[in-house]
């Protein structure tokens, strides 16, 4: 019999929703984690990434370093676990453990004392502390969705069986474990069961990365997480010009063996990077691979998303700016999941010939926050009684504005500016990203943090008196803009 456990104020969740009772088979509710495994579970039953590396070197390399390798230990992470811990009294303990160490939430071995660990208060053991690592993914053998309120996948809907390494070879045999194949792995459905975050006591989607790319043109044409995002950038942004998974491209240049001691070569061997947006956390906490991921997420901004623009003329000197924001490369909404978090904005700044500024946006103020009004592209999260913002997950009830941008499509903002009669000019447009505010930072890990952003998309249009294109440059900055 697998041990069960009851969380204790779980009622706190569910208080929004009376109706919603937790399935007697949640043996972690509300994380929606089981395992098949009986008895005494320990982490050894699990193996350490390490153990993995002598003999598959591109899939270790490539993890070292990614937002999964620090998914426990990431101290933004930690620091909003602990105000869910304190404000729900524990109820969201196994809830967010589920999904960022699920082999610590079945071997109940998290931890919290706020005077200790390393982390920000939480500790598990061995190889539990490696987040989502090898051993978490290949011992999935299922999912579990069809047990979910929603009978949707999300909230860690995951079964682990340790052991056998299960992946998407059909023939593959390991002189150190054993092989299954498994075809959930080579599919979407498997990174949905935890890029897809709902609340536990309303099922409201609060993070929904999986539904966004189901209902995109990717999804129509075959294009999985795995073609874009366990394979370098350069290739990804291949498979989303030409609208293909990666083993339709032609010379993608990924074949090779899986392991060492391979005996055939493989058509595509996986790079295991996970490459999002995050440039910041790993470099900071210091992690080696932590610096080749930054750059790599910052080379996965610059290519997702271009801006367009027009002017047109209005009542006298009045003209208005409309500037256009294309998601070309992202698989699913831009920005993703945290989406109430996360922010994208227009920095705009017209002058005219003699660089008086007709009109600033979106400048980062001396606090390092962004100034009002500017344009953001974000959805806005409330509680329950409809206030907002709401930062924290657990509080989130629904969102009162939508505003991110859809897969392989655009959002137009509108600026005004008056322009006296004759005069050239010009209009500087840059969609920026950074992972938070700064006053989300300062909250949760300290103001010695000061949160940098990455400039995205760039277009610097120069305009002659009678009002015709007179050049357009496209060049973004390189690197992460420092902070204010
Ligand atoms: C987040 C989950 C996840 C983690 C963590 C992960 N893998 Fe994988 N791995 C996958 C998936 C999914 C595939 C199949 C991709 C496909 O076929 O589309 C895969 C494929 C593989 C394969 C088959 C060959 C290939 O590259 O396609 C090997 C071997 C492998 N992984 C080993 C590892 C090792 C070793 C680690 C740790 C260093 C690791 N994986 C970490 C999800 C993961
Ligand atoms: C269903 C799985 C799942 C659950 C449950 C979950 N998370 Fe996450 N969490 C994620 C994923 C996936 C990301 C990465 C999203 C991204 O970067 O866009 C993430 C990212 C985060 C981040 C951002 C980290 C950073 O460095 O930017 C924070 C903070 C966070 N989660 C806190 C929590 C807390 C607190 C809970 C519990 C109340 C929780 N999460 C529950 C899957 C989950
Ligand atoms: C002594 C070498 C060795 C070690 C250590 C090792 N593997 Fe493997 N593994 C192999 C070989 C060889 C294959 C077969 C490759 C092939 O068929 O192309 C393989 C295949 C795999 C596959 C593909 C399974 C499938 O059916 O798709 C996965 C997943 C995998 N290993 C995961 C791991 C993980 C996780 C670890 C660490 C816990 C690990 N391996 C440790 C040698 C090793
Ligand atoms: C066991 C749960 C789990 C599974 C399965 C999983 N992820 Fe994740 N993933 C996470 C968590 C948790 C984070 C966030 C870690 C953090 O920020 O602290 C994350 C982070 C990421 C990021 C980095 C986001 C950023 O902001 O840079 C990417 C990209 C990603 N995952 C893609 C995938 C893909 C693709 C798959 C399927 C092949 C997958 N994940 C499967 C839990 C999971
Ligand atoms: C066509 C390529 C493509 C596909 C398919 C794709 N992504 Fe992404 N993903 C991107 C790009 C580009 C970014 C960076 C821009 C952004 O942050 O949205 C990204 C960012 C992310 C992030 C970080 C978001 C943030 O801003 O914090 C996560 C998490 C993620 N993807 C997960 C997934 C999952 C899960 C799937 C499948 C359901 C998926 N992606 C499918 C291209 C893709």
């Amino acid at each position: 019999m697998i041990k069960r456990y009851t969380p204790v104020a779980l009622g706190l969740l569910l208080a929004l929703s009376a109706g919603t009772a937790v399935a007697a088979d949640k043996p972690y509710a509300p994380s929606n984690v089981t395992t098949t495994a009986q008895g005494e579970l320990t982490t050894t039953q699990w193996q350490d990434p390490k153990r993995c590396k002598s003999c598959h070197p591109v899939q270790f390399e490539g993890w070292q370093g990614s937002m999964h390798s620090i998914a426990f230990i990431d101290p933004v992470f930690q620091a909003e676990w602990a105000l869910g811990e304190k404000e729900t009294n524990g109820a969201t303990r196994n809830l967010c453990a589920g999904c960022h160490t699920p082999v610590g939430t079945i071997t109940q071995t998290v931890s919290f004392d706020p005077s200790k660990g390393k982390h920000g208060g939480f500790e598990t053991e061995g190889m539990a502390a490696t987040g989502v690592s090898c051993d978490t993914c290949h011992t999935v053998s299922a999912h579990t969705m069809l047990d979910t309120p929603m009978l949707e996948h999300g909230n860690a809907s995951i079964e682990l069986t340790p052991g056998a390494k299960r992946g998407p070879l059909a023939d593959s045999k390991s002189p150190m474990h054993k092989t299954v194949y498994s075809e959930l792995h080579g599919k979407s459905e498997f990174c949905a069961n935890c890029h897809n975050v709902f609340h536990p006591g309303s099922n409201f989607p609060i993070e929904r990365t999986y539904d966004e790319w189901k209902y995109s043109p990717y999804a129509q044409n075959g294009v999985q997480c795995q073609d874009c995002h366990m394979v370098p950038v350069e290739v990804a942004i291949r498979v989303a010009d030409e609208m293909k998974p990666v083993k339709e491209l032609e010379n993608h240049g990924l074949s090779g063996k899986a392991a060492r001691s391979g005996k055939v070569v493989r058509d595509v061997v996986h790079n295991h990077s996970f490459v999002g947006g995050n440039a910041v956390i790993a470099p900071l906490l210091g992690v080696e691979g932590g610096e080749a991921h930054s750059a790599e997420a910052i080379k996965r901004l610059q290519s997702a998303a271009s801006i367009s623009t027009k002017v047109e003329n209005g009542i006298g000197d009045l003209r208005t700016l409309h500037v256009t924001v294309h998601n070309n490369r992202a698989g699913h909404a831009l920005p993703t999941s945290l989406t109430f978090i996360r922010q994208l904005w227009l920095e705009v700044v017209v002058r005219d010939a003699n660089g008086n500024e007709l009109l600033r946006s979106g400048t980062i103020n001396a606090d390092n926050e962004l100034p009002e009004g500017t344009v953001i592209f974000q959805n806005k999260a409330v509680n329950a009684n409809g206030e907002g913002p709401q930062h924290k997950p657990w509080e989130v009830y629904s969102f009162s504005e939508q505003n991110t941008i859809p897969p392989k499509g655009s959002r137009t903002a509108n600026f005004a500016f008056n322009l006296p009669e004759g005069m050239a000019y010009s209009v500087e447009t840059r969609l920026n990203y950074r992972s938070f505010s700064q006053g989300a930072a300062t909250l949760l890990v300290g103001e010695k943090v000061r949160v940098p952003f990455v400039e995205m998309a760039t277009e610097i249009t120069s305009y002659n008196g009678a009002g015709d294109v007179v050049s357009t440059t496209t060049d973004v900055k390189a690197g992460l803009q420092p902070a204010k």
